[in-house]
């Protein structure tokens, strides 16, 4: 039995997945028996496929028509289409791993250089979402299914909820709209397009994200769903609250993906393994509940990281991190059974 297979009749079952999965044959056999999407963890960010070098040493040519390579996402490309899985792309608009040059007038690396107008910035942002979706469709073609189109424009401890990016200071707040609506023009019809951000389940925080993001992209019809990343953490995260937010943001006749789950627990004894047991049990039933009653359509639902020791969090916290399915060694965790008990395996 694999993951997939058991939630075939829910939704897709995605991994993130960076460099090192690639070149491990262990990792790919992982990935062709659980998994039906896949997630680059870092390659398809902007500051990949935008062409530095070539921007900074001829801003004359590429002012308003950013230069962009796409070497570095081939293998993961072809890892997808080879094996016949579907591709979630991460992310187009982010304010972070975006170089700053890239908002400065003539791409300029000087930190006091002035911002580009907004004239500018909004067709260096056509440009850019016209690139790299362009290249996408026409050379993997059907590979990609869905867009992260802009991530994480709100910031809950914000006084007015808007995260102060060189996005928000260029553009100005309608800069996600402008994204949604480029990504719209180019995208290939069936490609879903998602806004994206992590505790999308803290109330305050959603009450935010749907008053300025999602129901003016509703109004507009141009976005299909809501990424809630889910990085979650042991005796922080409400899942309560993470139930009513899958059904809130369902109501609105948005799909929902949860595009980056783990679960920060730092004890990987018998305790810690059980709370994260419990934690997984607990968030699947959510999913599947929602898919049963109706409440939100979930459509896909991703691990970030393949297992344990990969995980980003154990960087990001400086604790050691047992946030996922699989062990050090790809040991199925007591995690796993849980979550394969929820589908009935
Ligand atoms: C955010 C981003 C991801 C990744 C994580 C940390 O959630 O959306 O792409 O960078 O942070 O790994």
């Amino acid at each position: 039995m694999s993951l997939k297979k058991a939630y075939e009749n829910y939704f897709r079952i995605g991994t993130s997945i960076s460099r090192k999965n690639l070149e491990n044959p262990n990792a790919l056999e992982e990935l062709q028996k659980h998994y039906n999407s896949i997630t680059c963890e870092n390659t398809m960010k902007p500051m990949f496929f935008l062409d530095e070098e070539a921007n900074v040493a001829n801003p004359g040519k590429y002012n308003t028509n950013p230069a962009l390579r796409f070497e570095i996402a081939k293998p993961f490309l072809n890892v997808a289409r080879d094996n016949g899985i579907a591709m979630r792309g991460h992310t187009l608009v982010w304010h972070n791993q975006t170089g700053d040059w890239f908002f400065k007038e003539n791409y300029s690396k000087e930190e006091d250089a002035p911002l580009a107008s907004r004239e500018v910035m909004l067709a260096r942002m056509e440009n850019y979402i016209k690139g790299v979706l362009e290249f996408v469709q026409t050379e993997y073609p059907g590979v990609i299914y869905a867009w992260d189109v802009v991530n994480e424009a709100v910031e809950e401890t914000h006084t007015d909820g808007w995260r102060d990016s060189l996005w928000l200071k260029t553009i100005g707040k309608d800069f996600v709209v402008q994204a949604f609506r480029f990504a719209r023009k180019y995208a290939d019809k069936d490609v879903k397009l998602f806004y994206n951000d992590y505790n999308a389940f803290w109330p305050e925080k959603m009450k935010y994200i749907i008053q300025n993001i999602l129901e003016p992209l509703c109004k507009e019809g141009i976005v299909d769903g809501m990424g809630m990343q889910t990085h979650l953490v042991r005796d922080e995260s409400n899942l309560e609250d993470y139930e009513k937010a899958v059904e809130t943001y369902g109501a609105m006749g948005l799909e929902i993906h949860a595009t980056e789950i783990d679960i920060h627990v730092t004890d990987p004894g018998e305790e810690g393994m059980q709370v994260l047991a419990d934690m997984y049990r607990r968030i699947f039933e959510i999913y599947t509940n929602a898919c049963k009653s109706g409440k939100a359509k979930v459509t896909a639902v991703v691990f970030w990281g393949m297992k344990d020791d990969e995980s980003w969090l154990t960087n990001f916290r400086k604790e050691r991190s047992y946030p996922l399915l699989f062990g050090d060694n790809w040991e199925e965790k007591d995690a796993y059974h849980a979550v394969m008990e929820v589908a009935g395996k």
